[in-house]
Parts: structure tokens; C-alpha cells; sequence
């Protein structure tokens, strides 16, 4: 295993992007990864949360991302997707050849990401094809309608039904069916699981299974470790901002010390 302490260098303030890299800094990302965090700095305000933290994932891999209440999981979704909060102040953030670092929410969804938050925000009033509809109104359309209810039956089933009344795990799969909708290369899904019984974590699974297969590459924030974990090809865990482990998602599950100790199992 590669267990990796990384300490943070002291943050460059101001500018959100470094575009030359200094003496002591990170080395140079190589670029090749389908995608690639490379030191990356963030903060809400004065609080520094993320501390340098650098990732790579191929194109179609699932990368669990773990760690206790508190690790900064949620934040680092949002540094990806390049919400106006957290503030990243240093680090690159590279999509399939797109530097996301240079740009904020709305061009990294062109460049293909779709953050599906914890809350899912399914918008009350649409229903279910209402809401997909309004997600292909987005530069870049994804699936068509009906591809995607090859992929979520259930949906299918509830097309003309108010997208809020939905039970907790389909308002999840319409969460990520809008995502599809979207055209989407990289999928950050927080907490997908949470509330959501044991057959409907099963079936979302299945249709992460699915997209994985055609080229997605989905990030999985999960308190439900061993579910995330049997899923995923990777693992990443964060402990207070700073990675404590990257490497394959079976060595976290083989691992007992390191799911006690960071994982609290
Ligand atoms: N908008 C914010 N303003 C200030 N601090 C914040 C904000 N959002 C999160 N934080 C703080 O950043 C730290 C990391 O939070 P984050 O939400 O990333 O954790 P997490 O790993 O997702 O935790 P959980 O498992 O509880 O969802 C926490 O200390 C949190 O209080
Ligand atoms: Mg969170």
C-alpha cells in the first residue's frame, strides 16, 4: 500500500490560479491522466481546508473518496466542479485536456462535469421528464430521453410523476439521469447512498456499473465505505484535508488498521 503523508507547502493568496510553477513547489502535472488534481489548495474564507492534495484517474475508473465528518470530502467535489466556494488558491485541476483550474461552475460543467450534490436538488413542480428536459437544455446534450429510461426503468415508470414526490433513491437516479442528460464525462456523486435501502444502493449501483462501462469516470464520496469501496477500482482517503491513503480500493477493504483508523469501521 502507499500510504502517503503529504504536508501543505504555504498557500499562495490572491490568485486562483498557478500558472508558473515556483521553486519547491509540486512537480509539474503530467497532463496524460484523463484526469488529473495536482496540489490542490482551498479554503472557505480564512479556514484552510483542502491542503495539497493531488489525484489522478483514468477515463471509466471510480474513485472512492473517503474519510471521517469533517475530512473535506464535500469541498473537494466542489473545488472540482469549481463552485464559487471553497476558493482554491493554488493547484491545477485538469479534465481530458481541460484546465478547469482557469475556469469557474459553468465551464467545467462544459467541459463535462456534473456534481450531484448531497441534497440532489430535484426542482419541485417538474416532473421527472420535466426535469431531465430542462438539464438537455445545457450546451453539450447527453443522453436522449429514451436512453436514459433503458438505464433507470423506475424513472421510466414515474415519467409524468412530480420529480419531489419521488421516494429517496429514485429522486438519486434522477439526480444522476439529469447529470446523463448532460453529457457528462466526470461524475461526482456525494453521498448517493445516504437513507437509501440496501436493494436501491444495489440498484444504483448497477447503473454506475453501467456508465462506468461506456467511459464515465465517477468520484464517490460515501459514508457507506465498504459499499463505495466494493464498487470503485480507486480509493483516496482524507484526513483533515491532507490524503492519507491513494491507491487501489481492495487494499483499503484488506486493510483492518486502516478502515479502523480512518474510516472508523
Ligand atoms: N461553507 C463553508 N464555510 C466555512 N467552512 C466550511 C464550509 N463548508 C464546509 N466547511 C468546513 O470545512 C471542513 C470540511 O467540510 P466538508 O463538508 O468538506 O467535509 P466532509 O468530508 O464532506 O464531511 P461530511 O462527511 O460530514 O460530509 C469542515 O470543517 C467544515 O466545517
Ligand atoms: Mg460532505
Amino acid at each position: 500500500m502507499s500510504a502517503v503523508k503529504e504536508n501543505a507547502g504555504e498557500p499562495v493568496s490572491g490568485d486562483k490560479v498557478r500558472d508558473q510553477p515556483e521553486t519547491g513547489a509540486a512537480p509539474a502535472p503530467a497532463k496524460d491522466a484523463f484526469f488529473e488534481i495536482s496540489d490542490i489548495h482551498a479554503y472557505y474564507g480564512e479556514s484552510y481546508i483542502v491542503q495539497g492534495l493531488s489525484l489522478t484517474l483514468n477515463k471509466g475508473e471510480i474513485l472512492a473518496l473517503l474519510g471521517r465528518n469533517g475530512a473535506g470530502k464535500t469541498t473537494t467535489l466542489k473545488a472540482v466542479a469549481r463552485t464559487d466556494v471553497p476558493e482554491v488558491k493554488r493547484g491545477e485541476i485538469w479534465l481530458d485536456g481541460a484546465p478547469l483550474h482557469e475556469g469557474r461552475a459553468y465551464q467545467a460543467a462544459l467541459a463535462g462535469v456534473q456534481l450531484v450534490p448531497e441534497d440532489r436538488r430535484i426542482i419541485e413542480g417538474l416532473t421527472v421528464e420535466e426535469n431531465i428536459f430542462l438539464a438537455q437544455v445545457a450546451q453539450g446534450r447527453g443522453w436522449e430521453l429514451e436512453r436514459i429510461y433503458g438505464h433507470f426503468p423506475r424513472l421510466a415508470e414515474r415519467r409524468k410523476q412530480d420529480g419531489v414526490t419521488l421516494s429517496g433513491g429514485e429522486q438519486q437516479m434522477l439526480a444522476i439521469a439529469r447529470a446523463l442528460a448532460r453529457d457528462v464525462k466526470l461524475l461526482l456523486l456525494d453521498e448517493p447512498y445516504e437513507g437509501l435501502a440496501p436493494v436501491i444502493v444495489q440498484e444504483i449501483e448497477r447503473i454506475l456499473l453501467e456508465i462506468k462501462e461506456i467511459g464515465i469516470t465517477t468520484i464517490i464520496v460515501e459514508q457507506n465505505a465498504v459499499a463505495a469501496l466494493k464498487l470503485a477500482d480507486r480509493a483516496a482517503i482524507l484526513d483533515t484535508g491532507l490524503l492519507a491513503f491513494t491507491g487501489d480500493a481492495q487494499e483499503v477493504l484488506d486493510n483492518e488498521d486502516l478502515m479502523q483508523e480512518y474510516l472508523a469501521i
